[in-house]
């Protein structure tokens, strides 16, 4: 692997991904990153990377859904492997607007892969998510076998996106790897997301609006911990196989809030406890009950274990907020307030989906 395409990695997981590789000692090779930047994506998650290695990084504004340009940039820089993170990734929006979601994640998807038939590929990894599963009951772990049952626009087109992948592999022979992580957490993460924006409420004084009666939960893993699965799965992961990734960290929503809002109080002491800015809100249509990952085929296979637990995890990433409020503002008055004022004349009114 010497010249890696990154998609999407203005993003969230995408930006902390080029900083682990690139810092990585079993990789020596080179990094360009594609992304369109859309709201989501955002060239200062990854400032003083071109500076710091140089030579190594390269960055291109281009959207994955136009065969040309792509074209162009893998003869241009010899693409060898892909890492396709690049998607629009948050639920409450597929809701509202899932126009994108369609275009962006399949369409975007299949032509990246017509491109990596056309061009001797050492590998193509898909960066999927556990919700094409759909929804757990009480009990019980999503596996690696376990049936597609999306309920959002957005976890649908992901789940088309994976099918896509492995159908490229078994009709044309592309070397691809799949997998399919939980709910991350940690620096960059766009303040649309649970954590994120409950953090930043919370400092703010604002609502804190949990979905329904906040029992649904989530198997929450630090972004890091991803970062590393992906890098193991890409050097090590059998071609054609998927791999699920997750924190066996099960935690309800309520508990998750609870608990920052406790951790916010000790770090950032107020007049009043953060617990009594939680607000019950409308629950969001389709809300899946509960996810859970079993992980066993990529520890057992490939010998990867998370290394954060969520205290841990948790605390880092509040720190990192706490630490970048220069990073936060700058996305406030960005496009994303501007996104949110047209929808629902304020920021951060979409618990209610009433406005729609
Ligand atoms: P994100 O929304 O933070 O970032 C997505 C990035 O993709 C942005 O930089 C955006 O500009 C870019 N992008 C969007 N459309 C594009 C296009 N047409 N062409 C080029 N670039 C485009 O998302 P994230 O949370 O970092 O998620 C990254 C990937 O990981 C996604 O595929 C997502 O489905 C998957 N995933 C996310 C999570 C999670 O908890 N966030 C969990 C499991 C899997
Ligand atoms: P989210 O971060 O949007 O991730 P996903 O929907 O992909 O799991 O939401 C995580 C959980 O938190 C999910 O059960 C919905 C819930 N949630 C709230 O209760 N309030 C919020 O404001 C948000 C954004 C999410």
């Amino acid at each position: 692997m010497k010249n890696i395409l990154v998609t999407g990695g203005c993003g969230f997981i995408g930006s902390n991904f080029i900083r682990y590789l690139l810092s990585a000692s079993d990789f020596t090779g080179r990094i360009i990153n594609v992304d369109k930047l859309t709201y989501a994506g955002n060239p200062e998650n990854l400032a003083g990377i071109a500076e710091k290695f140089s030579g190594r990084y390269t960055f291109i504004n281009a959207d994955i859904c136009h065969p040309e340009p792509m074209s162009e940039m893998f003869e241009t820089h010899e693409i060898d492997t892909v890492c396709h993170f690049a998607a629009e990734s948050h639920v409450d929006r597929s809701i509202v607007e899932p126009d994108d979601f369609v275009k962006t994640n399949i369409l975007g998807t299949f032509h990246l892969l017509e491109l990596a038939r056309k061009h001797r590929m050492h590998l193509f990894h898909h960066v999927s998510t556990d919700e094409v599963y759909g929804t757990l009951g009480s009990d019980g772990l999503f596996s690696e076998a376990t049936p597609y049952d999306p309920s959002s626009p957005y976890s649908a087109s992901k789940a088309a996106s994976d099918h896509l992948v492995r159908a490229y592999h078994k009709t044309y022979g592309i070397p691809v790897t799949v997998s399919n992580c939980s709910n991350n957490y940690g620096p960059y993460q766009f303040p649309e997301k649970l954590i994120p924006l409950m953090i930043l409420n919370a400092l703010e004084g604002k609502p804190l609006p949990v979905y329904g009666d906040g029992r649904n939960v989530r198997d929450w893993l630090y972004v890091m911990d991803h970062c590393r699965a992906v890098w193991t799965i890409m050097k090590t992961g059998r071609r054609g196989e998927t791999y699920n990734i997750g924190g066996r960290c099960e935690m309800q929503n309520i508990g998750v809030v609870r608990m920052l809002c406790d951790i916010l109080d000790e770090m950032n002491p107020g007049k009043a406890s953060k617990r009594e800015l939680i607000t019950f809100v409308t629950d969001r249509p389709g809300h899946d009950l509960r996810y859970a990952i079993d992980s066993g085929k990529l520890e057992g296979e490939l010998n990867w274990t998370p290394a954060e637990s969520f205290e841990t995890g948790i605390r880092k990433t509040i720190r990192w907020y706490l630490d970048n409020k220069g990073w936060v503002e700058r996305i406030k008055t960005g496009e994303y307030l501007s996104w949110m004022e047209r929808q629902y004349g304020v920021m951060k009114m979409l618990p209610t989906f009433s406005k729609s």
